[in-house]
């Protein structure tokens, strides 16, 4: 492999990544299973992966964990602020290379990567080499919020077409740079997309936003290959979503401002997964919380669960701390902005930073934004009143902390290795469409985490089995089952 393949942000932060992922291993049980379950068998031999998911701790031992298991593996990372530099290190490396002799994988990463960078390392997981040394595309995606799936995908549709749209096409300056990239590749090789999308046997997504451009892609007839929904495993999307975010946002918080929660108002925009973490996060501080929803369900949840719920209109003039979790656009806006009180501060944990307008409050006339430290930003109002944004409104648990702690990250990753191992091994079970994992290896997943917290699980015995209906063994709920 060419070891100058790789571009991170400073190699030698190496032996620090790697006792922090000696450390991660000891929180991922499931991962550590899978190395010893599959490591003899191989499963993903053959596979070459590209990867874009952030580029973590614990990210690393997903990454170490895939090519235990056979895979090539390449990968970026999927938002601009949430590499962890040591990690990145760490992974190049290797468990066996040194600085000087690097014999890990291939990343393409570092924390604060400009738009521009962030699309170029994006296309750089596409470009594997086989063993004669040609060029050869990846045969797996792995993905979290769907860049990679959507350079494919346009790519191949603008092949069809004969060009890319202009730069001017679009007012969106992050889709100005897919567009970039986009035509300098159909510039170079007029096939690029369409012979790497022939060899993709599919693709697994981790979290809600990409799982839903899926659906939309299936549903209009333009998904190129099948794909696992990861995120709906209960294991991912009722642990990563809830108690992952109950953990990092306020570490977010916590280390962007330093500000006391406790007494302060805070709004939570969406009572979904993520909202229900954030909410419950909040409150575990002492703050007051107040949750916006637009889906009676999830509000009449949130009103049971004792928090007020409001309009973002009704609350905005005297709230604290507003944080949006709705995995929609445009929920925090000028007008919202223009009505906060001085210091509020402001932060999104979706997974794009469109729920908070940071366009148009950049457009402001006499605005100025003034960088406390990176990532952390207050707007300085003509009239002197300042507005606190974490990561630019990109998902701050991950920019201004570290993510999710280990523990949860392995159920979610666990779930992400045996989605690649189910596409790559029985593609034939998997014609065009979107899956989610079979019920037995959601309830395999949370079974692999039990005993680093000793719990004991009480046995069905057969005639209870049978009373249920369900086997001994499991599955022990039906498909429609809610948790
Ligand atoms: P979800 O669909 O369970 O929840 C979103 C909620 O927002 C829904 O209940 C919906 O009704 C509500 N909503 C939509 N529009 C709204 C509006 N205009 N005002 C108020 N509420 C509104 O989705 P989930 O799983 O909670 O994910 C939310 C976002 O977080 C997604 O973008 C997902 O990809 C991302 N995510 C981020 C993570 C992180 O570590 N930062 C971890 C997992 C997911």
């Amino acid at each position: 492999m060419n070891f100058m393949d790789y571009k991170v942000a400073d190699l030698s932060l190496a032996e620090f990544g790697r006792k922090e992922l000696s450390l991660a291993e000891h929180e991922m049980p499931g991962l550590m299973e899978m190395r010893r379950r599959y490591a003899a068998d191989q499963p993903l031999k053959g596979a070459r992966i590209a990867g874009s998911l952030h580029m973590t701790i614990q990210t690393g031992v997903l990454i170490e964990t895939l090519v235990a298991l056979g895979a090539d593996v390449r990968w970026a990372t999927c938002n601009i602020f949430s590499t962890q530099d040591h990690a990145a290190a760490a992974v190049v490396v290797g468990p066996n290379g040194t600085v000087d002799d690097p014999q890990g994988t291939p990343v393409f990463a570092w924390k604060g990567e400009t738009l521009a960078e962030y699309w170029d390392e994006a296309e750089k997981v596409f470009d594997f080499t086989d063993e004669a040394g040609n060029k050869i595309g990846p045969n797996m995606l792995l993905d979290d919020g769907g860049d990679i799936t959507l350079l494919v995908h346009k790519g191949v549709e603008f092949e069809k077409a004969g060009a890319v749209p202009g730069q001017d096409s679009t007012d969106n300056e992050e889709f100005k740079e897919v567009l970039r990239v986009l035509a300098r590749s159909l510039e170079n090789d007029p096939q690029r997309w369409t012979n790497i999308a022939n060899g993709i046997k599919g693709v697994t997504e981790e979290t809600t936003t990409g799982v839903l451009r899926l659906y939309d892609r299936y549903k209009e007839g333009s998904l190129l290959f099948p794909a696992i929904n990861v995120n709906d495993s209960v294991t991912k999307s009722k642990f990563d979503n809830k108690y992952g975010c109950r953990h990092s946002l306020i570490d977010g918080i916590n280390r962007g401002t330093d500000v006391m929660i406790a007494g302060k108002t805070a709004v939570v925009c969406g009572y979904g997964d993520v909202g229900k973490g954030s909410a419950e996060s909040l409150r575990g501080q002492g703050a007051k919380v107040i949750i916006t929803e637009i889906d009676p369900i999830c509000a009449l949840q949130a009103a049971m669960d004792g928090y007020e719920v409001k309009r973002l209109e009704t609350v905005v003039d005297y709230a604290d701390i507003f944080i949006t979790t709705t995995g929609n656009f445009d929920i925090i806006r000028v007008e919202h902005f223009e009505r906060m009180k001085n210091q509020a501060i402001v932060g999104n944990i979706g997974h794009f930073d469109n729920e908070i307008d940071m366009a148009g409050l950049a457009k402001i006339p006499g605005i100025v934004k003034d960088e406390i430290k990176p990532q952390v930003h207050q707007w300085i109002f003509p009239d002197g009143k300042k507005v606190i944004v974490l990561s630019e409104g990109r998902l701050l648990n991950l920019g201004n902390a570290t993510g999710h702690p280990s523990f949860v990250m392995s159920n979610s990753f666990t779930n992400q290795v045996l989605a690649q191992i189910e596409l790559f091994t029985k593609l034939e079970e998997y014609p065009i469409g979107v899956y989610v994992l079979p019920k037995h290896l959601d309830e395999e997943v949370a079974r692999l985490h039990l005993d680093a917290l000793g719990v004991e699980l009480t046995e069905l015995n057969q005639a209870q089995a049978d009373y249920l209906g369900v086997p001994v063994e499991g599955p022990y709920k039906s498909d429609h089952y809610r948790y």
